[in-house]
């Protein structure tokens, strides 16, 4: 079994973190697709916390593709709405236990604030092929790091975005609603699931994504609509509650 394999059946459940089944299967659908239309740059995540999400990233990076993660990691004084909590120390060694190839990694303590799409593609060598907003939930932050992604978007690139629809935390929504009312060419949204919005950098990017997905992507969807454009919506089983709980244990038994 490969790395990949491996941490998508079992090994995220053993780093502490977000990520839902469903948007890990909406994830690995859309990289399949990017490799198959030539699709090529970095990978990046704002707001890495222990790794969940940002090694399932890398392990879907080529071998000549780079990664990079940005965190406050221990400066938490500046974690204004306290989501999440990054540890490099635990981040390197998770990233060491499930099969990351550290030299083509780089994890950079920054304030996300302070970051801009020039940073980000210096640090990738480029464009970012798959980048996750994940850091501050705060409407400000959340409008600032997707400025900050958008712009660091390659040819075809994904930007993931999380908890929009999280009630939880309202500011994300706000911030999202904001940025893609004041920049309506900059992002358009290809699929909804798994507590994740997944946005392009073109309505042409946009339809060649979701004609695809909606062909050989993960199961149920619906078209519906965000800020003005058509967005898939899937639904996927539970991964929460007593559903949720029976779900990964039934999964831990056939695995
Ligand atoms: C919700 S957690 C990220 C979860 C992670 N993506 C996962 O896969 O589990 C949010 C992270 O953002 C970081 N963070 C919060 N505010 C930030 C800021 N202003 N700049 C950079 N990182 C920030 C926190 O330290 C924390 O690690």
């Amino acid at each position: 079994m490969d790395a990949l394999t491996r941490y998508q059946t079992k090994g995220h459940l053993q780093v502490e973190g977000w990520l839902w089944p469903g948007a890990m299967e909406l994830l690995i659908s859309l990289a399949g697709l990017q490799r198959a239309l030539g699709v090529r740059g970095g990978i990046g995540e704002i707001g890495v916390h222990h790794g969940r999400l940002f090694i399932l990233l890398h392990l879907l990076s080529g071998p000549d593709e780079l990664s990079a993660a940005w965190d406050l990691f221990e400066d938490q004084d500046q974690n204004l709405d306290a989501s999440g909590r990054g540890d490099y120390a635990r981040l390197e060694a998770n990233l060491k236990a499930h099969g990351c190839d550290l030299g083509r990694i780089q994890l950079v303590k920054a304030n996300s604030a302070e970051l801009d799409g020039g940073q980000v593609r210096e640090v990738l060598g480029g464009g970012a092929r798959l980048f996750s907003v994940d850091g501050g939930h705060t409407a400000d932050l959340t409008y600032g790091d997707l400025r900050t992604a958008s712009s660091a978007l390659a040819e075809g690139g994904i930007l993931i975005l999380d908890d929009f629809y999280n009630e939880q935390w309202p500011g994300v929504a706000e911030g999202a609603q904001r940025f893609l009312a004041d920049h309506p060419e900059r992002l358009f949204p290809v699929a909804i699931g798994g507590n994740k919005v997944f946005f392009t950098h073109s309505a042409e990017w946009a339809r060649r994504y979701q004609e695809a997905l909606a062909a050989v992507g993960p199961r149920a969807h619906k078209i519906s609509e965000l800020a003005g454009t058509p967005v898939l919506v899937f639904r996927f089983p539970p991964a929460r509650g007593p559903a949720g709980r029976l779900l990964r244990r039934l999964r831990r038994l056939l695995g």
